[in-house]
């Protein structure tokens, strides 16, 4: 059998991801694994019809489709996301639709399962047959027990397609209303004071909704707001994992574009970030995915604590919880506050209206109260893989990593803290003593919340 690969890591055959696609091509040799370098030829695909036309082909005589990527901001790398909407616009579903696919990522575990929903979304929206996801960390490789996990699983998919196996579709489709919204006046009531508000939009001549949306949040301001729309910033290229910033925060294309001035200038001194975007497949276009890819090179550090977050949507975010979830997880991670979402789902243009003005307010009054929600479990968890990958294995490349997480008492490991450590110690003996047993759990019964009582009495 023949199955193409769509290789979207921008290293291309140097990718740590495609190295499990070379090690399945090694175990299963009866069949071909004929891998097409996407992300790393984007630019070529984009400009020239043919290229994409020829790929095309290959997918449409292929027995099965593979997906191999690694995770770049909670995602698939943007250079992918790019090739998918050229899926759309060329109108080349027809290609996919029947075959059997699947997919396979390597990781270091962040956020790793909204990468793997979204190809999913894309396989059931393209009426693909979806076999199964395999998200490896980044050397899982090297290990003998995954590497017969991995395969296991490609005996998995081989055999799937041999047998027409039944696939069960996970998404329905996405529907994107025609409803027209239409905004009345502003109320140029809310005053920011010296709060700094900055809207960032990618919207394009044809994103009506989007467009008005801004407008109107803007309007419910007494001041002017900036608003930057991503097209017009000069970004040479998305993120290409070269890892150069690992050192220093000094991304290989900076002194190129002006992405980076623009981040640490205007988007890092926001007290409120708007983002804007209409959703475009199952995410927002590949030109925010650029955005948020390049924002890579400050690192695995949250670089906008306390910042409030406002999202303007146009497209079925309530039906896409996996893109929102996307949010919620940045959000986390970066350990700023959402403010809250307004999308053009009600189809009800004075509703929308009322919901924009309340954003404006409440996102200007949480920035001046200083509020950001406690993180879930999105944001605890991130962190500490994060922490821990920093500190441990990472810890050489992301040297600017390492020195924030250590100035800004990042590496909170539980060793560390010695009172508790002690405390623990102290208890786990104490627990074999079944007359301190019996103390302790009495203890947990009536006594767990006793510091908890006291904070209250004395408020
Ligand atoms: C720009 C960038 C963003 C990344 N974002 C994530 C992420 O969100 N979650 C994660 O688990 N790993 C993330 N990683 C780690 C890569 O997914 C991991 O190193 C992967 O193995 C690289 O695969 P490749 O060599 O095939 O490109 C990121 C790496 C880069 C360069």
């Amino acid at each position: 059998m023949k199955i193409v690969v769509l290789n979207g890591s921008p290293k291309g055959d140097t990718s740590v991801t495609i190295h499990s696609v070379n090690y399945l091509q090694k175990k299963f040799p009866a069949h071909e694994f004929k891998i097409l370098n996407i992300a790393k030829r984007i630019k070529g695909i984009e400009k020239r019809r043919a290229t994409f036309d020829g790929i095309i082909q290959d997918i449409a005589a292929a027995d099965g489709i593979l997906w191999a990527f690694p995770l770049y901001l909670l995602l698939v790398p943007a250079r992918l996301k790019r090739f998918i909407e050229l899926i759309y616009e060329h109108g080349a579903r027809a290609a996919f639709a029947g075959k059997y696919t699947a997919a396979i990522s390597t990781s270091i575990h962040f956020y790793d399962h909204i990468a793997h929903r979204y190809i999913q979304g894309i396989c059931d929206d393209l009426d693909m047959n979806f076999v199964g996801s395999f998200s490896a960390d980044m050397m899982d490789l090297i290990d003998e027990g995954e590497r017969e996990r991995l395969t296991q699983f490609g005996e998995h998919f081989l055999s799937t397609i041999q047998h027409h196996h039944l696939t069960i579709k996970r998404y329905h489709p996405l529907v994107w209303s025609d409803f027209t919204y239409l905004p009345e006046a502003g109320s140029h009531s809310i005053e920011a004071g010296d709060k700094k508000v900055l809207v960032i939009t990618d919207a394009q001549p044809q994103d009506n909704n989007l467009q008005h949306m801004v407008d109107r949040f803007c309007a419910s301001f007494a001041a002017e707001i900036e608003i930057i729309n991503l097209n017009d910033l000069k970004i040479i290229s998305s993120c290409i994992g070269c890892l150069q910033c690992g050192y220093d925060n000094e991304c290989a294309f900076s002194e190129r574009d002006e992405y980076n001035p623009f981040y640490i200038d205007k988007v890092l001194k926001a007290d409120v970030l708007i983002f804007a975007g209409t959703m475009t497949d199952r995410h927002l276009s590949a030109l925010w995915k650029t955005y948020f890819d390049r924002s890579f090179f400050m690192g695995h550090f949250p670089s906008l604590t306390g910042t409030q977050l406002c999202f303007i949507i146009s497209g079925p975010l309530s039906r896409n919880d996996n893109l929102r979830e996307f949010f919620e997880g940045y959000a986390g991670w970066q350990q700023a506050n959402i403010v809250g979402f307004v999308t053009d789902e009600v189809e009800n243009s004075q509703e929308i209206d009322t919901q924009l003005q309340e954003l404006a307010r409440l996102g200007i009054e949480f920035a001046k109260s200083g509020y950001v929600q406690p993180a879930t479990f999105l944001g605890v968890g991130g962190h500490k893989i994060f922490r821990d990958d920093i500190w441990g294995r990472l810890r050489t490349v992301f040297q600017a990593d390492h020195r924030g997480y250590k100035e800004s008492g990042g590496y909170d490991f539980p060793m560390w803290d010695v009172p508790t450590h002690l405390m623990a110690a102290m208890g786990s003996v104490g627990m074999n003593i079944p007359v301190v047993r019996e103390q302790i759990q009495e203890m947990l019964q009536h006594g767990v919340s006793f510091r908890h009582r006291k904070i209250v009495e004395k408020a």
